[in-house]
């Protein structure tokens, strides 16, 4: 009875559709949860209980010189341009990201300004970031694309040399490095997301990783800012000086991000050997290069014939995904700009599923599939 049972799980596990995103899971995140649940204690806007060991944890494995939890890599991005004043002022960025990644900046009053990417790594070009600083610029804003990281060197050389605020987009990058030293461990601020798509996942949390050296400052204003302005705590008292709003995050969310934080570098382990596998076996030439560094929180490839060729992928049970429509194709930030690699790339880019629960089997067949397709 039981080697027919496990035989139906094997053929049920063969059949089941292959998801672009999995979340990894086991019985720590269980206890954790209930742990919080028993508790009666569930969040907090001060931050206490498991989001403050959280913050410590994490502070401790990207050394930094600060950590604050927020509620989403959203809420990360926004408090995070909320430090400096970019009112009217501009922001580089690469077009080629979630749309929070501009948002954040226009939320604060800022004006963002799109640079194209680099076609190999697919992050924005030290080159054209160069060509596009004005007396305006205030901050230079990176996305570490699909956990591969920018060129820090180069874009920290071109803030010292022009007084420019580096803030980095790390959404994709839990467990990154770059020169051998964690990702949340280089610019003045560091925003990393914890969606539960994410390599470090929770039902929704993000965080600022802080660098600068008046960390403690930067601290203090984010703590107030992610729980409504709140500042001066004595007992039931309390003043307000600025505005803030309810980003703080939840208890549940820090449990289960401790767990897994336990786990980051397995678990990112598991999506660079799936990484090296694609990058050795597809047989295509615009892919994503193979680097150690990289967290590969998707992988992806260009195709021509992008709708067609997924459309075969669903229909062999493969889901795949498209990252990103460039943002300034979007109403809301339409302009004259033509940014020639990434209008390309976003016609024809498609990402592929890294996440820790694939068999050997499932990345055979995505291979397999791919290679017939194209
Ligand atoms: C590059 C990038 N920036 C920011 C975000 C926003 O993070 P969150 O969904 O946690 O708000 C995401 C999430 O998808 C992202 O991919």
């Amino acid at each position: 009875m039981k080697n027919i049972l496990n035989v139906i799980g094997m053929i049920k596990k063969r059949m089941s559709k292959i998801k672009l995103f999995d979340p990894y899971t086991d019985k720590f995140e269980k206890i954790a949860i209930n742990r919080v649940l028993e508790s009666k204690f569930w969040a907090s806007g001060a931050g206490n209980g498991e989001v403050k060991k959280f913050e410590k944890k994490f502070l401790k494995y990207v050394n930094s010189k600060s950590c604050v939890a927020v509620n989403s890599g959203t809420a990360a991005l926004n408090l995070a341009l909320s430090t400096y004043d970019i009112k009217d002022k501009e922001v580089i960025l690469p077009s080629l990201s979630f749309v929070a990644t501009a948002n954040a900046i226009i939320e604060n009053g800022g004006i963002p300004k799109f640079v194209d990417v680099d076609e190999k790594t697919l992050c924005i070009d030290p080159k054209k970031v160069l060509n596009s600083i004005t007396n305006k610029t205030k901050v230079i804003l990176p996305v570490h694309f699909g956990g591969f990281s920018s060129n820090l060197v180069e874009i920290t050389k071109i803030c010292k040399k022009n007084k420019i605020n580096l803030i980095e987009d790390a959404a994709h990058s839990t467990g990154a490095t770059y020169k051998n030293k964690k990702i949340g461990s280089h610019g003045d601020l560091v925003c990393f997301s914890f969606h539960p798509v994410k390599n470090l996942a929770m039902p929704t949390g993000g965080l600022i990783s802080i660098n600068s050296k008046n960390y403690k400052k930067i601290e203090k204003s984010l703590k107030e800012k992610r729980w409504c302005g709140i500042t001066n705590r004595k007992g039931v008292d309390y003043d307000v000086k600025n505005i803030g709003w309810n980003y703080y995050m939840n208890e549940f969310s820090a449990a289960i991000g401790l767990t897994q934080l336990k786990k980051i570098d397995r678990l990112n382990n598991l999506r660079k050997r799936t990484a090296k596998i694609y990058f050795k076996k597809i047989l295509l030439e615009n892919k994503m290069p193979f680097d150690n560094e990289c967290s590969y929180h998707f992988y992806w490839i260009r195709v021509k014939n992008r709708d067609e060729f997924r459309e075969k992928l669903l229909k062999k049970g493969i889901e795949t995904g498209i990252h990103y429509k460039p943002i300034h194709t979007f109403s809301l930030y339409k302009s004259k700009i033509k940014l020639p690699i990434t209008e390309k790339v976003g016609k024809e880019i498609v990402s592929l599923p890294t996440h820790p629960n694939l068999t050997k089997e499932n990345i055979e067949k995505i291979i397999k599939t791919i290679n017939n397709s194209i």
